[in-house]
C-alpha cells in the first residue's frame, strides 16, 4: 500500500446491497492508514447492516437522513459536504448510481455527492446482468463525464450465485486506490511556501522510566505535532518529525525519528545541524526518575518515594544556538492560558508560542483544539477546529511574522 494519510477526511457513503457488509471494513482500513471518515448511509442500506456496526468502528454517529434535524444542529449536510476530502460511495448500486447520473438530490447520500466539491469515487456492486445492462452503462459513461471515479467493478463469483463482473472491489484495493488518488490531489493543491526549508517537529509524549517495566508519561497521542509535521510537508518544507511513543502512521513524506525519553528526544534534537523552523509540539516531562531500578520494582506495603531530577529544555537549547532557526512553541495550561503562555515565550526565546487549555477533555489525544497564538507584537486566536487546520493557519502566522 502507498504511504498512509494523515488527517485526511472521508465520507463513506453506503448504499443497498449484499456488498455493505465489506464497507465496514473499508471503514476500518481507511482509519488505519490515517484517514477520519464519517458515514452515510441510504436507507436500502440499513436493511443489510445496522449503522450501530459504522457508529462501532467510525467512531462517529452515522448519518442516515436528510433531515434530521439533532445532525443538521450538529454539522448540516453542506457543512458534510464541505469538510469532506473525498467521497467513497461503497457499494454503489445500480439504482444509487441511476440517481447520481441524473443528478437526483432526494436523500442524504445523493445530495452530499452533489453539494461537494471534494472528488466522488464509487465502487459498484451488483449482478453481472444489472451491470451490463444499456442504462447502466450509461449511467456509468455518465457519471465519468461528470468526474466521478469509478474502482471497478471485479469479476468473480456473485452473491446470487452467478458469477461475472459485478462484484466489489475489496476493501484493500478500494483504499489503496483512495490513498492514491488523495496522495496526488495533495501534492497537486500544496502551496509549496516551504519549498527549501528544513523544519523539525517534536510531537507525542515522553516515557520517563522508573523501572524497566514502569514509566512516567502524559496524554499527549502526537496528533497536533503529526498534523504540524504532514502540512509543513505538504507545503514543499524537508520534514524531520522526532516523535515520542505513538501509534499515529507516519505522514507522508516526513522523516520520522522515534524516541522514548526527553533525552532521547533532546539528542535527537541536538545531532540535527541546520534547520529553519522548529516546532516544539511534543508534551517533554520537566522531570526524570533520578535513578531508575534495573529490575521491577517490589511492593512492599511502605510508601515509595521516586527522586526526580529535571530534564534540559529542549526548545530553550534550540533557541540558544548560535544558527538559530524560527522557534514555535506549544503551552499547555489549565488556568491562566494567556498569561503563563506569555510569560513561558519569553522565558523559552520562541518566537511564537502556541497556548492551549489542557485538562478536562480539552487539547491533549482529540483532533480538534483551540489556540491563541501569541508572538512578539501579534496575537491571534484560533477557534475550535481539527488539528491539521490548525497546523495551516500556525504556518500562515509564521509567514505574516516573518513576511516571507
Ligand atoms: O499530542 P496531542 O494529543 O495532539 O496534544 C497536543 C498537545 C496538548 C500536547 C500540544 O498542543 C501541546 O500543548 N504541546 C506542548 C505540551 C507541553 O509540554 O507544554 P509545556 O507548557 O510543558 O512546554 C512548553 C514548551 O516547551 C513546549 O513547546 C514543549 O515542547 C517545550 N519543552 C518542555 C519541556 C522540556 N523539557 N523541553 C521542551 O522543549
Amino acid at each position: 500500500m502507498n504511504a498512509p494519510l494523515s488527517n485526511q477526511r472521508i465520507i463513506v457513503g453506503v448504499s443497498g446491497g449484499i456488498a455493505a457488509y465489506k464497507a465496514v471494513v473499508l471503514v476500518r482500513r481507511l482509519i488505519e492508514a490515517g484517514c477520519e471518515v464519517r458515514v452515510v448511509m441510504t436507507e436500502a442500506a440499513t436493511r443489510f447492516v445496522a449503522p450501530l456496526s459504522f457508529q462501532a468502528v467510525s467512531g462517529h454517529p452515522v448519518r442516515t437522513t436528510l433531515l434530521d434535524a439533532e445532525a443538521e444542529s450538529g454539522m448540516d449536510h453542506i457543512a458534510l459536504a464541505r469538510w469532506a476530502d473525498a467521497v467513497v460511495v461503497a457499494p454503489a448500486s445500480a439504482n444509487l448510481m441511476a440517481r447520481l447520473a441524473n443528478g437526483f438530490a432526494d436523500d442524504l447520500l445523493t445530495t452530499l455527492c452533489l453539494a461537494t466539491s471534494a472528488p466522488v469515487h464509487l465502487a459498484p456492486a451488483m449482478n453481472r446482468q444489472m451491470w451490463a445492462h444499456p442504462a447502466t452503462r450509461a449511467n456509468r459513461d455518465r457519471l465519468v463525464e461528470h468526474g466521478v471515479t469509478l474502482l471497478g467493478p471485479a469479476a468473480g463469483a456473485q452473491a446470487c450465485g452467478e458469477t461475472g463482473e459485478g462484484r466489489m472491489l475489496e476493501p484493500e484495493v478500494i483504499v489503496e486506490a483512495i490513498v492514491e488518488a488523495l496522495a496526488d490531489a495533495l501534492v497537486a493543491n500544496a502551496r509549496p511556501d516551504l519549498a527549501g526549508r528544513h523544519v523539525v517537529v517534536t510531537a507525542g509524549g515522553t516515557r520517563e522510566p522508573i523501572d524497566p517495566v514502569r514509566f512516567i508519561a502524559n496524554r499527549s497521542s502526537g496528533r497536533m505535532g503529526f498534523a504540524l509535521a504532514a502540512e509543513a510537508a505538504r507545503r514543499g518544507a524537508a520534514v524531520t518529525l522526532i516523535a515520542g511513543p505513538s501509534a499515529l502512521p507516519t505522514p507522508a513524506g516526513v522523516e520520522r525519528v522515534d524516541v522514548e525519553t526527553a533525552a532521547e528526544m533532546q539528542a535527537a534534537v541536538e545531532s540535527i545541524g541546520a534547520m529553519d523552523i522548529f516546532v516544539g509540539a511534543a508534551a517533554v516531562a520537566d522531570y526524570r526518575v533520578a535513578a531508575p531500578a534495573d529490575h521491577k520494582l517490589k511492593k512492599s506495603g511502605e510508601t515509595l518515594s521516586l527522586e526526580l531530577v529535571p530534564n534540559p529544555d529542549i526548545i530553550r537549547r534550540v533557541a540558544e544556538r548560535a544558527e538559530r532557526p524560527f522557534v514555535i512553541g506549544f503551552a499547555a495550561e489549565t488556568d491562566h492560558v494567556r498569561e503563563y503562555a506569555a510569560a513561558k515565550r519569553v522565558a523559552k526565546g520562541m518566537d511564537l508560542i502556541c497556548a492551549n487549555e489542557v485538562g478536562a477533555g480539552k487539547g491533549f489525544d482529540r483532533p480538534d483544539n483551540a489556540l491563541l497564538l501569541l508572538w512578539d507584537g501579534g496575537e491571534h486566536e484560533l477557534p475550535q477546529a481539527d488539528k491539521t487546520r490548525l497546523a495551516g493557519e500556525i504556518f500562515d502566522t509564521y509567514h505574516q511574522i516573518t513576511q516571507d
